[in-house]
């Protein structure tokens, strides 16, 4: 079974644990039908070769804890010591490889090493929804050796994202955030002709401003992409499906904690200021557009959440969006983790463990992980 456990963690500290536990439903089901189950995870890059800091063995621990059963940890993913280890399984038994991408053949998927890896179970089952992204040995080259189906994690993943593409609830509201326009070009174009309304903060929207001729001052902006704005802008006018940019920004000198903040309007941003976070009369009107809203599908941060108070746009928008009827489904890491940061994922309805795959799958690009699930089915 493929898992994505590629948590954030501090030392040997896992500091948000929710990839562990959003793959229990699956390993539970698997180990309740008494199946032997060998878990394969990635963890950081560490790009081919052994990298003590990111053993799979924390991992391996907290899943034990989770699941209230001893998880044993193996120390490589492939070769003879791990296939002995796994004919001395019993149904039920649950074990986790270390972090294949100690191997070089994972990322490159060598179907040597997909091979070697298929070769220790019966079936595979991929329930890494955020590493689907990519092709790799472990996520693509074993499902052509193998039986290979979708796990309960990867399914809810497909069918939530899935319903917004194919047959979204209207009205329906996208919150688009983050530092670049240019990760998000993808899905704007694709959600632009499905959303009723696309709201737009972080410091992408400065391109947007500079675009339109504004003034920006310090901000982050992508001055090659000033074209791209313009013609995203020109696409929603075209669609009748309009952009809504920020009307307030909270700026500043820099993005340190304590220095002085202001908050301007749009129009009026001082030349020597960053902008830095959405202001408060933003939150108020992304809140109203949501109102009423069948879905609101929000990816990315409206801020430099990682330094207060510039997180206070991302937390005031989560807790209005708590409190609305919509569905809210949020996505993307840096938005997840600064929702778990601030106690308020909790409040969403649902909470995708994808980064990359989620902006991926919502561009309406073929993920490999599932495409190789997909083939085995026919
Ligand atoms: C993620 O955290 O987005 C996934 O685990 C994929 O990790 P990667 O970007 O290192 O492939």
């Amino acid at each position: 079974m493929r898992v994505d456990f590629n948590v954030p963690l501090e030392g040997s500290r896992i500091v948000d644990d929710t990839r562990i536990r959003e793959a229990l439903p699956t390993i539970r089901a698997l180990v309740d039908q008494g199946a032997r189950v060998i878990l394969m995870t990635h963890l950081g890059r560490p790009d081919g070769t052994v990298d003590e800091g990111f053993r799979t063995a924390p991992l391996a621990a907290r899943l034990a804890e989770l699941l209230g059963r001893p998880v044993r940890h193996l120390d490589d993913s492939v070769g003879p010591p791990v296939e002995q280890a796994i004919s001395q399984m019993r149904d039920g038994d649950v074990v986790m490889l270390e972090n294949v991408r100690f191997h070089p053949g994972e990322t490159r998927n060598d179907p040597e090493f997909a091979k070697q890896l298929a070769s220790l179970g019966d079936v595979f089952v991929n329930d890494a929804f955020g590493t689907a992204h990519r092709a790799h040995a472990s996520t693509v080259g074993v499902a052509a050796y193998l039986p290979a189906v979708a796990g309960l994690l990867m399914e809810r993943e497909i069918s939530t994202l899935g319903r917004i593409l194919t047959d979204p609830p209207h009205p329906l509201v996208a919150i688009l955030g983050g530092s670049k326009i240019s990760t998000k070009i993808g899905v704007i174009r694709n959600l632009l002709p499905r959303v009723d309304h696309l709201c737009i903060g972080g410091a992408m929207a400065c391109t947007f401003f500079k675009a339109d001729g504004l003034e920006v001052g310090r901000s982050l902006v992508e001055d090659d992409h000033l074209g791209t704005a313009k013609e995203l802008t020109a696409l929603a006018a075209s669609l009748r499906h309009p952009i809504h940019l920020p009307l307030d920004a909270v700026v500043a000198a820099g993005a340190k904690p304590g220095v002085a903040t202001r908050v301007v309007n749009v129009r009026a941003i001082p030349a020597d200021q960053r902008v830095l976070d959405i202001g408060p009369m933003t939150v108020e009107r992304f809140l109203m557009i949501a109102d009423g809203a069948g879905a609101v599908v929000w990816n990315g941060p409206l801020g430099v959440y990682e330094v207060p108070p510039f997180d206070q746009g991302t937390a005031s928008l989560a807790r209005g969006l708590a409190g609305t009827a919509a569905q809210t489904i949020v996505g993307g890491g840096d938005l997840v983790a600064a929702l778990q940061e601030l106690g308020l994922a909790g409040h969403m309805s649902f909470v995708s463990t994808g980064g990359g795959a989620t902006l991926e799958f919502l561009e309406g690009k073929t993920l490999p992980g599932l495409a190789a699930l997909r083939d085995k089915t026919g």
